[in-house]
């Protein structure tokens, strides 16, 4: 394939920009915000871990995703062939290869946890519909989720519906497929979400949450909180897994990538943000551990949509949408899986997502047997690190705090170093003072910032 940019024909191009931000804004927004956030900010104290992670949202994740879509336009390819490209037309070393084949791998592993996550979110649709959390109270709501994890096969049923619709959308095509996928139900989701934060204002300790999420006490916080602060500000923005890359390459030439990457930041935050508003002060409210870990929002939303009027009704669309910001994101995931195999093993598109959605739904089983039968396993247990990590745990450890920070890295060392710098102030969409400002941050901040923490956790 030495055809350059083979995604940069017309008939392949993002219809506009703002199918574009749906897209990218749709693989931001998903369960990071909305599950993953609040549970690690509750697991790592409040506070000091929410400031540490806006720091790297704006200091690591916003250059980063600027960076790999500009890479991704540029090489107009799969993750793997755009470096394959760049590093030829760019004259760097060989070894910035990686980045592309670290993509590809860390997106298989992410979505065969995901997946299984996503299955909770689809099975809390049909729960709510059926009024099970009317007028129920935290015990029999958290028994109601302790019951359903239990049940590797139940575990298992949603896991394969929810990879089988998304190798069906990822099958069917970018145009299609994503853009049809991606439409207004996110800004419905937005506007659920602050409804949540209105009623949990005036029925949950609002109070004690907001002095929770945001007056910091740094003595909560350890190395390990700061890492994984560092690894969901990647997770939450989808950076540094080739994702971006992927989609960029259909991103059309007059697009102000600064201007849009900015934008999505600030959704993905806004998201994260309403979402702990909405669940922390339910959790003071009613007594709940807010380090409960992540069962967190499935057992304080339902408790509140079982005391609400007109409960059952809104907890169903709240997780219909769910699923959506869930399916979005994971069809993201499955992306730059299907062009490497597309592109490297010559397979059809709908062969790849099949092929490649299998294999990922098969690693998924050891997530779902995470939650029951291997629960008290600790495949590295003997190492300190990771005592008392499951397989769950250590995927997720594994993909959000390092594959997907170093990813990040080497996306800002390759953009900030190793490329020519003609053209990049066209390409990023930044002029001047702004763009070197930018490059300032790109070269030496987001590196520094992500060198430190490893360097504190290694020590
Ligand atoms: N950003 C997504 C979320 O917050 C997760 C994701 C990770 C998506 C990696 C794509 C790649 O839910
Ligand atoms: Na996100």
């Amino acid at each position: 394939s030495q055809n350059t940019q083979p995604h940069q024909q017309a008939n392949n191009l993002w219809s506009s920009r703002m199918a574009f931000i749906l897209a990218a804004a749709g693989s931001a927004v998903g369960l990071g915000n909305i599950w993953k956030f609040p549970y690690i900010t509750g697991e790592n104290g409040g506070g000091a871990f929410v400031l540490v992670y806006l720091a790297c949202i704006f200091l690591i994740g916003v250059p980063v995703l600027i960076a790999e879509t500009m890479i991704g336009r540029r090489g107009g390819q799969s993750p793997v062939a755009t470096m394959r490209t760049l590093t030829q037309t760019e004259g760097t070393a060989r070894g910035w290869r990686i980045i592309g084949w670290n993509g590809v791998i860390a997106s298989f592993l992410v979505l065969s946890f995901y997946a299984v996550i996503g299955g909770w979110a689809l099975v809390y649709i049909g729960k709510a519909a059926s009024g099970l959390f009317t007028g129920a109270d935290a015990e029999t709501i958290g028994g109601q989720f302790g019951g359903f994890l239990a049940n590797p096969w139940e575990l298992l049923l949603w896991h394969s519906v929810f990879m089988a619709i998304v190798v069906f959308i990822v099958g069917r095509g970018i145009r299609s497929g994503l853009e049809k996928a991606v439409n207004m139900l996110m800004p419905l989701l937005f506007v659920l979400l602050i409804a949540m934060v209105i009623y949990a204002m005036n029925n949950g300790s609002f109070g004690r949450a907001v002095s929770f999420m945001f007056s910091p006490d740094f003595s909560k916080l350890t190395t390990a909180g700061v890492l994984t602060a560092l690894g969901h500000a990647a997770f939450t923005l989808s950076i540094g897994i080739g994702v971006l890359m992927a989609y960029g390459s259909y991103l059309p030439k007059d697009v102000n990538i600064a201007r849009t990457a900015m934008t999505i930041a600030v959704l993905d935050t806004s998201v994260a943000l309403l979402a702990g508003l909405a669940i922390f002060p339910l959790v003071f409210a009613n007594g709940l551990e807010p380090g409960a870990g992540p069962g967190l929002i499935f057992v304080t939303l339902p408790l509140a949509f079982g005391q609400m009027s007109g409960g059952a009704l809104f907890g169903t669309i709240f997780f219909a949408l769910l699923l959506v910001a869930a399916i979005t994101s994971a069809i993201s995931m499955l992306e730059p899986v299907v062009e490497w195999l597309e592109e490297h093993k010559g397979v059809s598109r709908a062969k790849s997502a099949f092929g490649g959605g299998l294999a990922i739904w098969f690693i998924g089983i050891g997530t779902v047997l995470s939650f029951n039968v291997w629960e008290d396993l600790h495949p590295l247990g003997f190492i300190a690190f990771f005592e008392g990590k499951t397989v769950f745990d250590l995927l997720d450890f594994l993909v959000s705090n390092l594959m997907m920070p170093l990813g990040g890295l080497a996306i800002a060392l390759f953009a900030g170093w190793a490329m020519k710098r003609e053209g990049l102030p066209a390409d990023i969409g930044l002029q001047g003072g702004a763009f070197r400002a930018f490059m300032f941050v790109l070269r030496y901040l987001t590196p520094a910032g992500i060198g430190v923490v490893f360097l504190y956790n290694l020590i």
